[in-house]
C-alpha cells in the first residue's frame, strides 16, 4: 500500500510578476491596479494577509537562490509584502524593490550591504538623526571613513567626493529645515568617482519627486510617514536597479523583515498616497505662503524658499513641495510651546506623512542630543517648530495656525529670535 502525500508536498509557490499596466497610467491609476494578481489570490480583489512565517519546501527545490525564488520564509519574502513592493518600484520607477521593518532597516541594511572597511561614505547635507548616528557612530568603528557636509556645502557637491568614496546618501528636502539639493548634480559627481548616490525620499514621496530618473542608484524610505500614511505602521523601502537591490536582499541577516499585517496595511494606505501627498501639498503650500508675513514668524522654512537657487532646483526636480513647513518663531522656545499649545487641529507628535497634521519642536525631539554647534549648522534655531501637514481641509490649517499665531501676543512681536 502507498503512503499518501503529505500535505502540501507539491511544488512551492513561487514569486510570481504582477499584470503589467501601460507606461501612460498615471500614478493613481498605477497604486489602484499596479499589484494585481487575481489568478494567485482566490480572485481576491483585496490581496489577502499572508500571515504566516514559513512556507512549504520540498528539498528538490532548495538549489535556486536568484531574487524571484520561491517563497521559502518571511523574515525573506512574503507574498503580501510583495504587493506593496510592486507598488512602490513601480512609483519610483525602479527594476527591484525590498521592503523592511522599518525606515532605518531599510538604510541600515542598505548601506551595510554595500560598504566595506576601507571605503568612505559621504553624507551630502543633513540627514535624519537615525541615519546620522549609523554613519557616524557605527561606521568609523568598521573602518569607514565618513564626511559629513553641511547643507550649504552639499549645495556644490564637485570635488566634495573622491575616488575612495563608495557611497553619498542624500536627502532632499532635508530634516527639519526643508532645504533642498540638487539630486541629478550629486548623482553626476558621484558617477564622476564610482561611488553610488543613495537618496532617502521620505519627505518627498515618489508622488513629488523619482530620485532614480534623476539619476540615484537607490532610493530609500521610511515607508512609515507619507507611503504608510495614517501614523498606523513602521516600514521601510529601497528600490533601485535589480543588481543592487538583489545585493540587499541577500543580506538576510539584517533580519529587519516587514510583518504581513504591516506589509498589508502598507498596500493599502498606498492605494490613496497621490490623494493624500496632493492635498498635504496643497495644505503645506497655503499655510506657508499665509503665515510669511505674520510678526510672530521670523522665517519660514518651506522647500525653495532658502534661496533663488534652491528654487530653481525645486521647480526642476520636485511636482509638489509637500506638506512640512517649519517656522522660526520669535521668542524662542517658550514661543514655540506656547504655539503648540494654541494648535487645535494639530497634534503635538514627532514622525509625519499622516492624514492628521503633527507638529513638533526639533529641539526638543528628532535633535535632542544635538550639540548646540550641531544645531547651528543644521540651522535649527530655539524658536524652530515643524509642521508636518495632514489632509485636513486647507482653510481649517490656516485658520488653525494663524489663530495660534496671534494667541503669542504683542510680547513676541519685538522679541529676538
Ligand atoms: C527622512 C527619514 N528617514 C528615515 C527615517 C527612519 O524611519 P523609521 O522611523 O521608519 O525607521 C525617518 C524617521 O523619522 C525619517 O524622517
Amino acid at each position: 500500500m502507498t503512503s499518501p502525500e503529505p500535505p502540501g508536498s507539491g511544488p512551492p509557490a513561487r514569486r510570481r510578476g504582477f499584470e503589467p499596466l501601460p507606461e501612460w497610467v498615471g500614478p493613481t491609476t498605477r497604486l489602484v491596479h499596479g499589484a494585481r494578481r487575481p489568478d494567485w489570490n482566490a480572485g481576491a480583489v483585496t490581496p489577502p494577509i499572508y500571515q504566516t512565517s514559513t512556507y512549504h519546501w520540498p528539498a528538490e527545490h532548495s538549489e535556486s537562490t536568484e531574487f524571484n525564488r520561491a517563497y521559502l520564509y518571511t523574515r525573506f519574502e512574503n507574498p503580501t509584502a510583495d504587493v506593496p513592493a510592486e507598488l512602490i518600484r513601480q512609483l519610483e520607477g525602479g527594476e527591484a524593490a525590498k521592503l523592511f521593518g522599518s525606515g532605518m532597516g531599510a538604510i541600515t541594511s542598505t548601506v551595510l550591504s554595500l560598504v566595506q572597511t576601507g571605503d568612505k561614505v559621504v553624507s551630502a547635507g543633513g540627514l535624519y538623526g537615525g541615519t546620522t548616528d549609523l554613519l557616524t557612530d557605527l561606521l568609523p568603528r568598521m573602518g569607514i571613513g565618513v564626511r559629513v557636509l553641511s547643507d550649504d556645502e552639499a549645495q556644490t557637491p564637485e570635488g566634495r567626493v573622491d575616488p575612495r568614496t563608495r557611497l553619498v546618501m542624500l536627502e532632499s528636502p532635508t530634516n527639519p529645515t526643508l532645504r533642498v539639493h540638487d539630486i541629478a548634480r550629486w548623482a553626476r559627481a558621484a558617477d564622476a568617482v564610482g561611488a553610488l548616490l543613495v537618496v532617502d525620499n521620505t519627505f518627498a514621496s515618489p508622488i513629488n519627486q523619482r530620485p532614480l530618473a534623476l539619476g540615484a542608484d537607490l532610493v530609500v524610505h521610511s515607508a512609515t510617514k507619507y507611503l504608510g500614511g495614517h501614523s498606523d505602521l513602521i516600514a521601510g523601502a529601497v528600490v533601485g536597479a535589480k543588481a543592487l537591490v538583489g545585493r540587499i536582499d541577500q543580506k538576510t541577516y539584517f533580519g529587519s523583515a516587514l510583518d504581513p499585517f504591516a506589509a498589508f496595511l502598507l498596500a493599502r494606505s498606498l492605494k490613496t498616497l497621490a490623494l493624500r501627498v496632493e492635498r498635504q501639498n496643497e495644505n503645506g503650500a497655503r499655510v506657508a505662503s499665509a503665515v510669511a508675513g505674520h510678526p510672530a514668524v521670523a522665517r519660514v522654512h518651506y522647500p525653495g524658499r532658502a534661496s533663488p537657487d534652491e528654487e530653481a532646483i525645486a521647480t526642476r526636480q520636485m511636482r509638489g513641495r509637500g506638506g512640512v513647513v517649519a517656522l522660526s518663531l520669535r521668542g524662542g522656545v517658550s514661543a514655540a510651546d506656547r504655539f503648540l499649545r494654541h494648535l487645535r487641529f494639530v497634534h503635538v507628535a514627532a514622525s509625519l506623512g499622516g492624514v492628521e497634521s503633527l507638529a513638533s519642536i526639533p529641539r526638543l525631539t528628532s535633535h535632542r542630543h544635538a550639540s548646540e554647534a550641531e544645531l547651528a549648522a543644521a540651522g535649527i534655531d530655539d524658536g524652530l517648530v515643524r509642521l508636518a501637514f495632514g489632509i485636513e481641509d486647507p482653510a481649517d490649517l490656516v485658520r488653525d495656525v494663524t489663530e495660534a499665531l496671534d494667541a503669542l501676543g504683542e510680547g513676541t512681536k519685538a522679541a529676538p529670535l
